[in-house]
């Protein structure tokens, strides 16, 4: 679909995501066509942008149209060794090694859904992420509707759960739940409302992930856990996801609040490098 401006917005056939063709982001955007990416974005939440020839600092620039570029949290000395002109906005996310060190946090095959940065106060809004090399099969990134899984719960889940909120732990895993036993002031915590509201679409979206999220509050163990498995449950249906087969070029940017995302698992010998940058956020959620 063309908008006001031309601009090409072709909506997936799939429950999320669009295509935006026939722009080049190393170029300045006025403010009409940033509104534009904004409108097509909260109504689609995960919008690609692809065949994109973007350097480093051109994607920060991109980023910072929409918001203020965030800084990866832990600026890896290994990543600013190898590649000491990276700007501090971006993270690689890569499973390559580099004289057997990976380059920042190990993003090695399989990763279970999450939502970035859950587990500070005010979470960045959105995500971005560009395809620089990709292994032969895998490496896809699923995206989950969190509206989708909000409005799909029974009501008398909802009630149950309306005023509750959930601890989420960031202890680096990527296909295990978070411990519990972790010293919570050596690692990245915080408890959100298990439903939230989007500040933007007004829309209720559940905020919960398997590989994050580790009680909910107030509640004894076993009732938390049984809770957070229908949540989970609900969350990963392969009907509200929308899967990412990347090509290189590609960006890809999601919105943070009412999408969780996955990686598939790839070939541990082959290579697979992203850069991803960050929105911050100007709110808690609520
Ligand atoms: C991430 O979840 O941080 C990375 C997603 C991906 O590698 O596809």
């Amino acid at each position: 679909m063309a908008t006001r401006l031309g601009l090409d917005v072709r909506g997936f056939d799939a429950p999320l995501g669009a295509e935006i063709t026939g722009l080049d982001l190393r170029k300045p955007l006025d403010r009409e066509t940033v509104a534009e990416i904004l409108a097509a974005w909260y109504r689609h939440q995960v919008l690609v942008f692809p065949d994109q020839d973007l350097s480093p600092q051109q994607m920060v620039d991109f980023t910072g149209q929409f918001g203020e570029p965030g800084k990866p949290r832990m600026p890896s000395r290994t990543v600013r060794d190898i590649l000491p002109n990276l700007p501090p906005e971006v993270m690689i996310v890569s499973n390559i090694r580099v004289d057997g060190k990976p380059m920042g946090l190990p993003h090695d095959g399989e990763m279970w859904f999450h939502s970035d940065m859950c587990y500070v106060e005010v979470p960045h809004t959105a995500t971005l992420l560009y395809a620089v090399e990709l292994p032969s099969w895998g490496g896809n990134t699923l995206f989950a509707d969190m509206y989708a899984a909000y409005d799909s719960l029974p009501a008398s889940l909802r009630n149950r759960l309306e005023d509750c909120r959930a601890l989420h732990i960031h202890d680096y895993k990527r296909t295990d739940r978070p411990s519990l036993d972790v010293d919570l002031d050596k690692v990245g915590n915080f408890a959100h409302p298990v439903f939230i509201t989007h500040p933007e679409t007004g829309r209720k979206a559940l905020y919960v992930n398997r590989l994050m999220t580790a009680r909910i509050e107030g509640l004894d163990p076993a009732e938390s856990d049984g809770l957070l498995e229908e949540l989970f449950t609900a969350s990963e249906d392969r009907s509200l996801v929308y899967e990412h087969v990347w090509k290189p070029g590609d960006l890809v940017m999601w919105d943070n609040r009412c999408i969780t995302h996955a990686r598939t698992d790839f070939p541990e010998n082959e290579r697979r490098l992203l850069r991803r940058t960050t929105i911050v956020g100007t709110q808690a959620p609520r």
